[in-house]
């Protein structure tokens, strides 16, 4: 694992890509064509991050309540989910990434499915960065799925109740094995988590900016970086104790 030098980069970022369909709007052309428009800043994200020695990037592709979206947009992302796997994932191992998909995958279709686990077996060995990708997730999610884990784990007579504290349910959470998110991103002006990583996101500092996610560059992750170098991280204490530390 490449270690973070420079103690104000941040170890891990989570990024909700927001803005595909309002970029694509003001272009007048359908919404597919700004997610796929997308895959270009995921691109320079991950440069970026790789470039910095960001460790983990964990991205939201696809939240359990897309599935709401109309049909022929749910489809073409679909399409491109496949297309990208088809085309990046040589580069990305030979970058020396390891993907790893995080969500509920047994409801995509069998190819897309296959293709995950593929990808996620072939650069699983990678350590320069740590690249989750989100889909069919939910933050809600990973956190009664780590419950139900717990409890089949209590009913068996494996675990007493009073051994489930904050670090042994953490354990059953996604991305567990990796450091607690630092930086979370935001584009496309939102305000709001939208049910991403509820759990992790517990100390993270947040990052909103305007900018669509199709226009998200490397300079525009500098700048989330630059403005997170600048904040104060507490975890509770005062700043005095912090300064002293
Ligand atoms: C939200 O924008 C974006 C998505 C639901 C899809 C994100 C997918 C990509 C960026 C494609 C590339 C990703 C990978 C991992 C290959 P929106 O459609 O909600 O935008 P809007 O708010 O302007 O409508």
């Amino acid at each position: 694992m490449t270690t973070t030098e420079h103690k104000h980069v941040p170890r891990h970022i989570g990024i909700v890509m927001d803005g595909n369909g309002r970029w694509a709007k003001a272009r007048h052309r359908p919404r597919s064509f700004g997610h796929n428009a997308g895959r270009k800043a995921v691109r320079e994200v991950v440069e970026g991050c790789l470039r910095q020695g960001v460790e983990s990037l964990t991205l939201f592709a696809f939240s359990s309540e897309n599935w709401l979206r109309p049909e022929d947009e749910v489809s073409a992302l679909m399409d491109l989910f496949v297309r990208a796997l088809d085309k990046e994932v040589d580069e990305l191992h030979s970058n020396g990434v390891r993907l790893r998909f995080i969500g509920e995958l047994d409801a995509f279709e069998e190819p897309l499915q296959k293709r995950m686990l593929v990808a996620m077996k072939r650069t699983a060995s990678n350590d320069k960065l740590h690249m989750n990708i989100a889909v069919n997730y939910g933050g809600r999610w990973d956190i009664v799925q780590a419950a139900r884990k717990a409890a089949i784990a209590v009913a068996r007579g494996d675990l007493p109740v009073e051994a489930i504290d904050e670090a042994a349910f953490n354990r059953w959470t996604c991305l567990s094995e990796l450091p607690p998110l630092d930086l979370f991103i935001r584009t496309g002006g939102d305000r709001r988590v939208s049910n991403f990583l509820l759990w992790q996101l517990a100390y993270a500092e947040l990052y909103f900016t305007d900018t669509l996610w199709p226009d998200f560059n490397q300079v525009s992750l500098q700048h989330a970086i630059d403005d997170f170098a600048r904040r104060e991280r507490r975890f509770g204490r005062t700043g005095d104790q912090v300064a002293q530390a």
